[in-house]
């Protein structure tokens, strides 16, 4: 059997609803706090292991439950600025998670964001985030939402549930049917809700388990094969000292391998070059970049190419491997449509 990638799950969301300190709760970072003015001004692609969601959930759940090998999370900003980044961020996604502050509701770049979800087809779960802000709150011994929630007085457990009705009923406007995740009975009609708080880490062992439900009950077979053509979205280019052009990029599809030549869009139109070398971790500050001679899909990758091009951010690199005619032409249509 060919092995599945893991599955890029993209968080969008309006600004300052909690998406990064979502990603620093799930990963024990704290990225945040390093943004300046706490505003996401980029897209940062992090691996999530297997072991990792194990380890959150002390223990209590088994990798046998887990067919995927692990999830990449593709975090954007939620300013209004960045309304071409957070597309970007939602072509890639096989699957997203929004984000929604339980008191804000539903604002601006939340409904773009439904849009953008809505254009791609992206199955997505919510997240109201920020529970821990409402009257009556109880600071929890127990981080996983269903046993915090037996901590909590009668009274808060009614605010959560009318801040969510609210919600509920916003989202009805713009044509969802959402409910809390522990509610549904019928996943294909309903989408989940996950109450959270990234400050306390309440909910996130919830928002792994539904998402990674959502991968595995929707995206199975869809999963790109790690062994097709290799393809990976550029998002940032980068001039190095030692390592001259670079290219911080999602490997989406495929295995990328250093000497292989690639393909991508330049500001003179397709051009073919060579990967001089590969890194991973690159976005996670917590652990050191790593130089890898193969990367396999999904994977944040920083690619750096052998010759000095003028590539456009946003552009695919294609693998230049079998029918190089469509690889280009492939190109040129991406590059007629922006
Ligand atoms: P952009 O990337 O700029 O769109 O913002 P974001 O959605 O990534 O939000 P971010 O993680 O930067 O959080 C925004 C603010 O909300 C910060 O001051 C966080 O400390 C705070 N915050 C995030 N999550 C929580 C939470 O669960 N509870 C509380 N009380 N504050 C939170
Ligand atoms: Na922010
Ligand atoms: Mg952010």
């Amino acid at each position: 059997m060919e092995a599945l990638r893991q599955p890029i799950v993209c968080v969008l969301g309006h600004v300052d609803h909690g998406k990064t300190s979502i990603l620093d709760s799930i990963r024990g970072t704290s990225l945040m706090k390093k943004e300046s003015g706490g505003i996401t001004q980029r897209i940062g692609a992090t691996e999530i292991s297997i072991q990792r969601i194990i380890e959150i959930s002390g223990g209590k759940i088994s990798s046998k439950m887990f067919k995927i090998p692990g999830l990449l999370f593709v975090d954007t900003p939620g300013h209004v600025a960045f309304a071409n980044m957070r597309t970007r961020g939602g072509a890639l996604a096989d699957i997203a998670i929004l984000v929604i502050d339980i008191n804000d509701g539903i604002m601006p770049q939340t409904v773009e964001s439904i849009n953008i979800l809505r254009k791609f087809k992206t199955p997505f779960i919510i997240v109201a985030n920020k529970i821990d802000t409402l009257a009556y709150f109880i600071k929890p011994e127990n981080t996983s939402f269903s046993e915090f929630l037996k901590e909590q007085r009668q009274e808060y457990i009614d605010e959560l549930d009318n801040k969510l009705y609210a919600i509920i009923n916003q989202l009805y406007q713009h044509n969802l049917t959402a409910d809390r995740f522990d509610r549904i009975t019928d996943f294909t009609k309903n989408v989940s809700i996950v109450p959270s708080s990234a400050k306390y880490s309440i909910g996130i062992l919830e928002i792994l388990m539904t998402i990674s439900g959502l991968a595995q009950r929707f995206l199975t077979p869809s999963i790109a094969l790690i062994n097709n053509l290799a393809k990976a979205n550029v998002l940032e280019i980068r001039r190095e000292e030692s390592l001259g052009m670079t290219l911080d990029s999602i490997l989406y599809q495929g295995k990328l391998k250093t000497g292989m030549a690639v393909y991508v869009n330049t500001s003179e139109g397709p051009k073919e070059t060579k990967i001089k070398a590969l890194f991973t971790n690159v976005s996670s500050k917590s652990t050191k970049v790593t130089e890898r001679s193969v990367v396999n899909s999904a994977s944040g990758v920083r690619i750096a190419i052998s010759d000095k091009l003028d590539v456009i951010p946003g552009t695919t690199l294609i693998e230049a491997k079998g029918d190089i005619d469509s690889i280009i032409k492939e190109l040129q249509e991406e590059s007629q449509v922006k």
